[in-house]
């Protein structure tokens, strides 16, 4: 084929502009040999300080993996039975060291977060910088998956963003005390005053989310301004919109905050609000932010990162349809009387794995192209 022919519709892998549109290919994680990795510069101020994880690091029990792979595997049949193509990561050595000229650590992560380490934007799959030291070189789970896509799909942009040194320059020094109130730390986070530092790019994935020629892009502690700019400069075509959320005393990842439903309807953390300064872009064009049901519980699973607002970590399968983690009844409800189908899912043991079903998966094919959803700019 010639470079001016386009692709057949059957070579089109890659497609994916938006939250919400219909899902044909999906990337689930797999949780075999997840670790909970030693501390870090990264790690040690987004573990709350009254966490059961304070202290701990090593494989995770294999009771747990296994319960997390049975719910993840679960994910993966419902969504293959509504016609969507399920793919998986490969895992590696997790337990092993890694180093690189800068740094070494005891161990890596694990693959169970797709979401936090490969960015879809229409036909580019894009490896985020990542910024624990420990998912340094998380990516790599990722490309036999990746280089089955670019070899299939001539149209497909395989990207990786600079990969980062992570020496102590990137993260503030001595950033945060275990005494420190809650008080203090969200006047920091109100502030803006993160735990990474400007010396180089770092964003995870799971901060972006895409609406169409708008990406918006969580800054907070695994992303900062150079990691923003960078994503500017990358997709030149695109508007890329910093957001921050002061009510969130750790600000990691975007998807437990806000959560694009279908076109003009976005749910909000209610105690992680969108200032009013920023929600002006989404109202001047007609987006309707609403609160986000409380969820059912009152604490995460044990040995988990995420907090109770994984409730609203939704997956869209179209605009219509959301899969929810089963024992959400009031974020179903409110769905439900949204107007959506919902698909319950099982998910809570597969939580401290890294997240809940937005997290667990990355897209490889939506329907639909990028449209402009804000023409008011
Ligand atoms: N940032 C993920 C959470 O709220 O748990």
């Amino acid at each position: 084929m010639t470079g001016s022919e386009s692709p057949t519709a059957s070579q089109k892998i890659v497609n994916s502009w938006n939250e919400w549109d219909t899902l044909r290919h999906v990337i689930v994680g797999v949780a075999d040999g997840c670790c909970i990795p030693p501390s870090e510069p990264a790690s040690e101020p987004k573990i709350p300080t009254d966490s059961d994880m304070r202290g701990m690091h090593g494989p995770r029990p294999a009771e747990t993996v296994e319960k997390a792979n049975a719910q993840l595997d679960n994910l993966a049949r419902v969504l293959e039975e509504r016609g969507v193509k399920v793919d998986r990561p490969t895992p590696l050595n997790f337990s092993q060291a890694i180093a690189t000229p800068d740094w070494e650590t005891g161990s890596m992560f694990g693959c169970m977060p797709p979401r936090d380490v490969i960015l879809t934007v229409g036909n580019e799959m894009l490896e985020a910088t990542m910024s624990y030291r420990s998912r340094w070189f998380e990516y790599l789970c990722y490309r036999p998956l990746l280089k089955a896509y670019y070899e299939q799909d001539p149209n497909m942009r395989h990207e990786a963003a600079p990969k980062p040194r992570l020496t102590d320059a990137s993260y503030k020094k001595d950033y945060l005390s275990d005494d420190i109130t809650m008080e203090e730390r969200l006047r920091m986070v109100a502030a803006k005053d993160f735990l990474t530092t400007e010396e180089e790019p770092l964003f995870d994935a799971a901060d972006v989310l895409r609406f169409g020629r708008d990406l918006v892009v969580q800054h907070g502690f695994t992303t900062n301004l150079k990691g923003i700019d960078w994503l500017s400069r990358h997709f030149p075509n695109h508007r890329v919109h910093a957001v921050d959320f002061p009510g969130d005393a750790y600000p990691i990842h975007i998807d437990a905050t806000f959560t694009p439903l279908r076109p003009g309807l976005i749910l909000n953390n209610p105690e992680r609000r969108l200032p009013d300064e920023q929600r002006a872009f989404f109202h001047r064009n007609d987006w309707e932010i609403i609160d986000a049901a409380r969820p059912m519980h009152n604490s995460p699973p044990p040995l988990c990162y995420s907090s109770v607002w994984l409730s609203m970590n939704i997956l869209m399968v179209d605009p219509k349809t959301v899969c929810v983690e089963e024992t959400e009844t009031a974020q179903m409800e409110q769905f439900d009387k949204l107007g959506f189908e919902v698909l319950p899912v099982p998910f809570r043991d597969a939580y401290p794995f890294g997240g809940a079903l937005h997290c667990a998966t990355t897209d490889v094919y939506r329907d639909g192209d990028c449209e402009d959803y804000f023409p008011k700019g």
